[in-house]
């Protein structure tokens, strides 16, 4: 698939991994409606893109449902269609289930699950329409296990797998396609972002995303992965052979991390 010309929508554009995929789409000759909560953040994102003037900027929050049709309706306007949806805004977790309170963990469900799953209903009439488009998730190796002190965040990307394939599932016999995006470790403001188990922002950066794979390094083979149409890509660091082990040892990787991942 050649991603030139096509018109894509990116959620959480302002920062980290979407901001990445946005200059990568627009290398490749896309023209980008760019979602987020930060202005400043997504013009940063515009201007740092190929063909800036070509691009769109739109504030949203994945979590007020009711205005995805403004942003749908103004990529209409603008461009006449959509081809693809970038369901990447997300939040991290810091913060083990008996700190966790339980309206924090409904917000991140908000953000990381319904804030996709949501989306998905406003533009999937108009794939149906025109039997055409792709959705591209921005999912976790998280998605597939679980380790300490992020129980819901992996809860919230679990459940996206189980909602984004069983869609996949039901769109067998349309044009309509759907990659998976599942990130291991990658070098983004995650960590700084995420939210504690009060409700507070973390406000530290992790080791690991200090000396993590480079967003744009993610992008690329992530925008790869999507023209070659594939269903589920593992991309980062060693990391991302833990859904592998998991899979052959499940035993073991139950044994062993939380043993390994002993920090924030
Ligand atoms: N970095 C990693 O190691 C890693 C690993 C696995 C998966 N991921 C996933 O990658 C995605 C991007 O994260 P990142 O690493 O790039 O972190 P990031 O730099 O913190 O970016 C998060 C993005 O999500 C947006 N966002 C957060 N809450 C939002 C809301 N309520 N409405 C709209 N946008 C919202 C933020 O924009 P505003 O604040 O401007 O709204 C920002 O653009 C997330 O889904 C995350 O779970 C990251």
């Amino acid at each position: 698939m050649d991603l030139s010309g096509n018109i894509i929508w990116i959620t959480g554009a302002s920062s980290g991994i979407g901001r990445a995929l946005a200059m990568e789409c627009a290398r490749q000759g896309a023209t980008l409606m760019l979602t987020a909560r930060r202005v400043e953040a997504l013009e940063a994102t515009r201007s740092a893109c190929e063909r800036s003037e070509d691009h769109r900027c739109m504030i949203h929050d994945v979590t007020a449902h009711e205005t995805h049709a403004a942003v749908f309706n103004s990529i209409l306007d603008t461009w006449g269609r959509l081809d693809m949806v970038i369901l990447n805004a997300g939040i991290g977790q810091r913060g083990s289930v008996q700190e966790t309170d339980p309206e924090v963990e409904r917000r991140i469900m908000e953000i990381n699950y319904f804030g996709c799953t949501e989306v998905v209903h406003t533009v999937l009439p108009h794939f149906l329409e025109r039997n055409d488009g792709y959705f591209v998730v921005t999912s976790s190796v998280m998605g597939t296990l679980s380790t300490p002190r992020r129980a819901t965040y992996a809860a919230s990307k679990h459940a996206l797998h189980g909602f984004f394939e069983g869609l996949r599932a039901e769109l067998y016999q349309t044009r309509i396609g759907l990659t998976l995006l599942c990130a291991g470790y990658i070098r983004t403001d995650i960590s700084f972002h995420s939210v504690r188990g009060d409700g507070e922002g973390y406000g530290a950066m992790d080791d690991q995303h200090c000396t993590a794979m480079p967003a744009s390094t993610f992008a690329r083979r992530a925008v790869k992965a999507i023209s070659l149409r594939k269903p589920m890509v593992f991309i980062g660091g060693p990391e991302r052979f833990a859904p592998l082990l998991q899979r052959l040892s499940p035993g073991l990787v139950r044994w062993l991390l939380p043993r390994m991942v002993t920090r924030d």
